[in-house]
């Protein structure tokens, strides 16, 4: 008897461990995309379009209190149809239009099935919160098959970034009543960083704008080469060394 229980435990944790795996793999794939982009986008445009990622699994407790709380059935099928952010990947952008750019290089991925979008910028919550989320769903391939694996992604700025975190304090300090005096804050606060947004956004228009001129002045002195986020620089004058587009 004790060991049929003892059987029946190892076997639930088995399950479980490959469950949950499945989504760890999924938020592989997805970070490995997010890197190649990334790199590309350096390449081409020579900046930074995400500051950083950070991605993280949803502990079973978590995932156990949400199906509660859609009152859903305790079985694998009903989590993964329930609960879309058992995986989460956070990338933080420097400014907004970096956020629709990489949404837009996600979505026009064949391999992606992007589920649902919220546009939380376009249309910030009540409280100020701003962020674009999206439920995408992913391929995994194991030994002996493929599954689709939904991953909740969530791009924001650095301002975004730094104002919902300290309104998740806030939210949990508070036992999720905060007081009105503070709310009102909270939402100005979540202006300010709006407003902050725009004016790097157009700063860094302009500063991209007088770089270009400054390109064009200057000709092809210099060739920047970027690799492995490592930038060289390779004299022009090289140039000469092509013949019809191949070094001699
Ligand atoms: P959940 O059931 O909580 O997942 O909400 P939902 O299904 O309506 O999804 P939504 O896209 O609105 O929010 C998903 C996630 O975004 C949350 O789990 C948080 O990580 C984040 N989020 C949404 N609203 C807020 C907010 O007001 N403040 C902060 N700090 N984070 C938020
Ligand atoms: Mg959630």
């Amino acid at each position: 008897m004790v060991m049929d229980q003892m059987h029946k435990m190892k076997e639930m944790k088995n399950q479980i461990t490959r469950f949950m795996m499945m989504y760890k793999f999924a938020l592989q794939e997805l970070e490995t995309k997010i890197e190649i982009l990334k790199e590309e986008f350096h390449l081409l445009h020579a900046y930074n379009p995400i500051e950083h990622t950070s991605s993280r699994l949803k502990s079973p407790k978590s995932i156990l209190e949400k199906l509660y709380r859609k009152q859903s059935e305790l079985t694998f099928s009903s989590i993964r149809s329930n609960i879309k952010d058992i995986a989460g990947l956070r990338i933080t952008c420097s400014f907004i239009s970096d956020i629709y750019r990489i949404s837009d290089m996600l979505k026009n991925q064949s391999d992606l099935n992007i589920l649902e979008i919220k546009d939380y910028i376009k249309k910030p919550k009540p409280n100020g919160y701003q962020s674009l989320h999206m439920i995408i769903e992913v391929p995994v391939f194991i030994s002996d098959r493929v599954q689709n694996i939904c991953v909740e992604v969530q791009i924001r700025t650095i301002a975004m970034d730094f104002w919902a975190s300290l309104e998740h304090k806030i939210y949990y300090k508070y036992h999720q009543s905060i007081p009105p005096q503070l709310l009102e804050e909270l939402k100005e606060a979540a202006e300010s960083a709006s407003a902050l947004d725009q004016k790097m956004e157009r700063l860094h228009n302009e500063i991209e704008a007088i770089k270009e001129e400054r390109e064009d002045d200057i000709g092809d002195e210099m060739i920047r080469l970027l690799m492995n986020n490592q930038s060289f620089s390779i004299p022009g004058m090289l140039l000469d060394l092509f013949d019809e587009g191949e070094l001699k």
